[in-house]
C-alpha cells in the first residue's frame, strides 16, 4: 500500500508531496507522472514514479495498486477531462484502491458555472464506482490573482466582470495541506469537504490591498461580460476559454464562489492564509 499522488509534477501536486514527506517515509509514496524523464526527479528522492497518462487508459493500469490511498489531481485540459477522469476512476476501481481523494470544485453538484461540469461528471463516476472516496472541493487558488501581479502593475488595472462579488480563495499550499490531512489521517472515507478561504474578498478589495502593500496604483475595472470576453479574445485566448473565464466571473458576481464553511481551516488545523499574506508572498517572490 502506498500513498499515490497524480499530477505530481504540477504546482499543487508538488506541494502535496512536500507535505507528505514531512509525515511519511518517501518509500511509502508514489508519484504518477507522464514520462520516465518526469519520474527521474522523484525516484532520486526515494519516491516511486508510476508512469501514466489520463489520455491513455492502458497506461493507467499500473498507476494504482490494491489498498493504495490516492490523491487524484484533476487534469488541466478543460473540455477533455470527462473521458480522461473516467479512465482514472476505472483504473482506481480495477486496482481496488482503499481511498480515492479527488480535487473537485467548490459547490460540487450545486456549482452553477460551466467549469464545474467536468468535476460533476468525475464525482458521479467515483460514486458509481463504489470506491471509497474523499471529495476535496477546492475553491479558487489565490495565485490565480496573485500570480498576475506583474501584469496588473503593467496595466494599472484588474479588468473583469465579477462586480462586487466575493471570492473565498486560498493559496495552493492550504489546499495541499488539506490533501495531506485526508491522505494521512483516518476517517475521511466517503466524506465531502467544501474547501475555501476563511474570508471572501472582492476584486476591488484585492487591488486596494495590492496597492497598499506595493505602493503601485492598481484598480479594479468592472466591465460588462460582453466587453470582458472581447478583451480576453484580444489577448489571444481561444473563444471557449474566454467564455469559461467570463462565466467564472459571473459566478463570482452571483456569490457562487464566496462560501466560507470553514472545512479548509478545520482540516488543516489553522486559519487559512489571509489574502494580505498571499499578496505579500507574491510581492516577495517578484523581488526574487
Ligand atoms: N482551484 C483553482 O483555482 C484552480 C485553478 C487552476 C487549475 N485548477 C485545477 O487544479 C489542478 C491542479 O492545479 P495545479 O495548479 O497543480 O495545475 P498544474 O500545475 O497545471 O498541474 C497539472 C498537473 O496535472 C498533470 N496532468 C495534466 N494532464 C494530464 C494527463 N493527461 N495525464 C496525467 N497527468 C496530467 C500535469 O502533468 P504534466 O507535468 O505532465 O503536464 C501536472 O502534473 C489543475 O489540473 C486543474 O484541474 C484549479
Amino acid at each position: 500500500m502506498s500513498i499515490v499522488v497524480t499530477g505530481a509534477t504540477g504546482q499543487l501536486g508538488r506541494l502535496v508531496l512536500a507535505g507528505l514527506l514531512e509525515k511519511v517515509p518517501a518509500s511509502g509514496i508514489a508519484a504518477v507522472v507522464r514520462s520516465e524523464e518526469k519520474g527521474a526527479e522523484f525516484a532520486a528522492r526515494g519516491i516511486e514514479p508510476r508512469i501514466a497518462d489520463y489520455d491513455r487508459p492502458e497506461t493507467l493500469k499500473g498507476a494504482f495498486h490494491e489498498g493504495d490511498r490516492v490523491l487524484f489531481v484533476s487534469g488541466s485540459d478543460i473540455g477533455r477531462r470527462g473521458p480522461q477522469h473516467r479512465a482514472v476512476v476505472a483504473a482506481a476501481q480495477a486496482a481496488g484502491v482503499a481511498q480515492l481523494a479527488y480535487t473537485g470544485v467548490l459547490g460540487g453538484p450545486r456549482a452553477d458555472f460551466t467549469l464545474a461540469d467536468e468535476h460533476k461528471i468525475t464525482e458521479q463516476a467515483i460514486l458509481d464506482s463504489g470506491v471509497p472516496y474523499t471529495f476535496l472541493r477546492n475553491g479558487w487558488y489565490a495565485e490565480m490573482y496573485v500570480g498576475r501581479i506583474p501584469q496588473l502593475f503593467e496595466q494599472g488595472a484588474l479588468v473583469g466582470s465579477s462586480g462586487e462579488g466575493r471570492l473565498a480563495a486560498a493559496p495552493r499550499a492550504d489546499y495541499a495541506a488539506a490533501a495531506v490531512a485526508v491522505l494521512t489521517g483516518e476517517g475521511h472515507e466517503n466524506k465531502v469537504y467544501e474547501l475555501s478561504g476563511d474570508d471572501a474578498w472582492t476584486m476591488a478589495e484585492f487591488t486596494a490591498e495590492l496597492t497598499r502593500q506595493s505602493g503601485r496604483p492598481v484598480t479594479f475595472q468592472n466591465v460588462t461580460p460582453e466587453r470582458h470576453k472581447d478583451i480576453l479574445l484580444g489577448t489571444g485566448l481561444p473563444e471557449f476559454l474566454a467564455d469559461v473565464f467570463v462565466d467564472v466571473d459571473a459566478a463570482i458576481a452571483r456569490g457562487s464562489l464566496a462560501h466560507t464553511p470553514g472545512d479548509l481551516s478545520r482540516l488543516i488545523g489553522r486559519p487559512t492564509t489571509p489574502l494580505a499574506d498571499s499578496i505579500a508572498a507574491g510581492l516577495k517572490e517578484l523581488e526574487g
